[in-house]
């Protein structure tokens, strides 16, 4: 998720551009960097620079740039590592038109080579660069008419801001999927991603929607579709305080993030799945047929919530993939002397890319021939850059300390893995489209709950003063279990523990009484009959009970105290689904006793020392 903000007015665009910038810094960002007009034909001005907003200043001091119109950006890389080249903005052969862009361009392999063919020269290893690249080879002098031309050849999703010195008073911003706002002042207008860029300049704004386009002036602005049919808008006025906005709206980044996995398992999916063939694309593998064929052991580790997620793509491996698949922690991995071959596939886990224990477990794999993937949110991280391939999150910045997010989008990326080495060996397509269609239904399924969280805090207000929680759960919800369990202690500092349902009787049970709040993980699934056994158990000692349950269960009648259901899906995604009002629960609790949520105490959101 980056961030854009334009300008055009009589006012020096520079300082306006920067602050906006530093009200985007929420968003996350690796790299950033600003275009400004500079008089008619000649080349566009432009700073960029790897790392915080700061970085980019102190290049702008060493060679200052002036100019009343500009784009600027802050990025979260999806396509090439942070560093100053792949920063945006990204700018043509003849340097005269500049762009900003917040998306995915999916078919930019295919564009690039035609227009590389055709003698454009590339720089950047980013999707955005050829759009760059699209707009110079369509202009014939009119801004608007080359943009609406490079973005028929377009597919994925954006949110653009173009200026070029050959038509120089205007912005041109274009807008599927990504969001962007037009700001309107006093002989000056603006272009951003989210109002917090230019909130101190006017609260006057046009939210563009997907499939539209704006022509924005000193003097006024035009939306129109990209026929060019122009569009009523309406202007909405913003009375929101600046330090809601860079969280939404909401008290906490980590409910920000829990509130965004509809959108950001979308993203995690967009592109990779073939739901007709039942099957997955996953594109940066970097492993051929024949090396994915010929596996004879996979290694999966990790830290933390992600060490969760590697013990839930363990079971789907071994059920649906036919992998011998064991996961461990990387802190544990990278001291024990494993057994890896050349048949090996090391998979890491991390949000951050950064965790220091993981790093050196993948690079102990390596040392010994194994073939290493990164499953990492964060692009151009080190995790990123050293494995032999990977599968990006595409969650966008995780905020908040206690990962939420990340970990649905993890095991999303888990079952497109899955979907992926199934079908080359003994999956069948029937069974390949029903977890395809599973996967699709989830984004759906997850509002479905997110619209229901005040029933989560009606329970959380039961247990706010707990001072210990146990969580049981059989199968894929045994690792749900555990993932519930870190969340509430890491953010509320109540103990609580995760454990095998069935394993409760061999020492846990002591600890049952009516003061031991008891979550059972407990969806209708193939071992569901024996969860409620165990249900049985814990209420037979006076044990409270909070149960996830995915139906009208008369079994579970009288012997649960607190229910949530959660919408019926596929074994393997139960714990994606149960994961949400887990991380409300959670999160309700902690912001019931008054803890810092998004900075939890002793914790760190990338634990890069050992
Ligand atoms: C999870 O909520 C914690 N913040 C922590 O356990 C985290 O998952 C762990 O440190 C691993 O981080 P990584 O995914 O960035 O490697």
């Amino acid at each position: 998720m980056c961030g854009i903000v334009g300008y055009i007015g009589t006012r020096k665009a520079q300082p306006v551009l920067i602050e906006g910038l530093k009200r985007l810094e929420y968003r996350g960002y690796d790299s950033a960097g600003v275009s400004l007009m500079n008089g008619k034909g000649s080349p566009v001005d432009t700073r960029k620079a790897k790392g915080k907003i700061a970085m980019l200043e102190a290049a702008i001091a060493e060679r200052p740039i002036e100019g009343s119109t500009g784009i600027a950006h802050t990025r979260w890389a999806t396509h090439g590592p942070p560093n100053e080249c792949n920063a945006h903005p990204h700018v043509d052969c003849t340097g005269t038109i500049s762009l900003v862009h917040n998306g995915i361009i999916e078919n930019y392999g295919p564009l690039r080579a035609m227009l590389q063919k055709t003698g454009h020269t590339f720089v950047s290893e980013t999707d955005t660069e050829v759009l760059a690249h699209l707009v110079e080879a369509a202009f014939d002098g009119n801004l608007e008419d080359a943009v609406v031309d490079a973005l028929a050849l377009v597919e994925g999703t954006y949110g653009i801001a173009v200026i070029s010195s050959n038509d120089p008073d205007k912005i041109v911003a274009a807008r599927k999927g990504s969001p962007l706002l037009i700001g309107i002042g006093e002989g000056e207008n603006y272009i951003a991603s989210d109002v917090a860029a230019i909130l101190a300049h006017t609260r006057q704004v046009v939210y563009l929607d997907d499939g539209e386009m704006a022509i924005i002036r000193r003097d006024g602005y035009t939306v129109c579709d990209l026929d060019q049919q122009i569009v009523k808008k309406g202007v909405s006025r913003i009375d929101w305080d600046l330090d809601e906005i860079e969280k939404g709206g909401f008290d906490h980044f980590m409910l920000k993030e829990i509130m965004e996995q509809p959108t950001t398992i979308t993203n995690t999916m967009r592109g990779r799945l073939v739901t007709e063939e039942g099957f997955s694309k996953l594109g940066g593998l970097n492993l051929t047929m024949d090396e994915l064929q010929n596996l004879d052991q996979i290694i999966i580790t990790a830290c933390g919530t992600s060490w969760h997620s590697a013990l839930i793509g363990e079971l789907m491996i071994e059920e649906h993939a036919r992998i011998r698949c064991e996961v461990e922690y990387a802190s544990e991995f990278r001291y024990r002397n494993p057994i890896v071959t050349d048949k090996t596939l090391c998979i890491v886990i991390s949000q951050s890319g950064e965790t220091a224990d993981t790093l050196a477990a993948m690079r102990e794999a390596k040392r010994r021939g194994a073939k290493t993937l990164g499953l990492v949110n964060q692009v151009g991280s080190t995790i990123a850059r050293e494995d032999d391939g990977g599968i990006y999150l595409h969650a966008g910045p995780e905020i908040g300390v206690a990962s939420t997010k990340a970990f649905t989008s993890q095991v999303v990326a888990l079952a497109l893995l899955t979907l992926k080495l199934g079908r080359l060996r003994d999956m069948s397509v029937v069974k390949g489209r029903e977890i395809a269609q599973a996967l699709e239904a989830l984004p759906a399924q997850i509002q479905s709950i997110l619209d229901r969280a005040s029933e989560v805090e009606k329970i959380a207000d039961a247990f706010a003063d707990a001072t210990n929680f146990l969580y049981l759960g059989r199968g894929y919800n045994f690792p749900a279990a555990l993932e519930g369990a870190l969340k509430l202690k890491e953010i509320s500092y109540i103990h609580a523990e995760g454990y095998p349902a069935a394993e409760m009787k061999h020492g846990p049970i002591a600890l049952i009484d009516a003061e031991m709040p008891v979550v059972f993980i407990a969806p209708h699934d193939s071992v569901f009959d024996k969860v409620v056994s165990n249900v049985q158990e814990v209420k037979a000692r006076g044990g409270r009970v909070i149960a996830i349950t995915s139906r009208e269960e008369p079994s579970l009648e009288g012997k649960i105290d607190y229910e949530f259901r959660i919408p019926q899906t596929i074994d393997m995604l139960n714990p994606v689904l149960a994961a949400i009002p887990l991380q409300l629960l959670s999160y309700y609790i902690a912001a019931k006793r008054g803890l810092n949520v998004d900075q939890p105490r002793n914790l760190a959101k990338s634990v890069t020392v050992e």
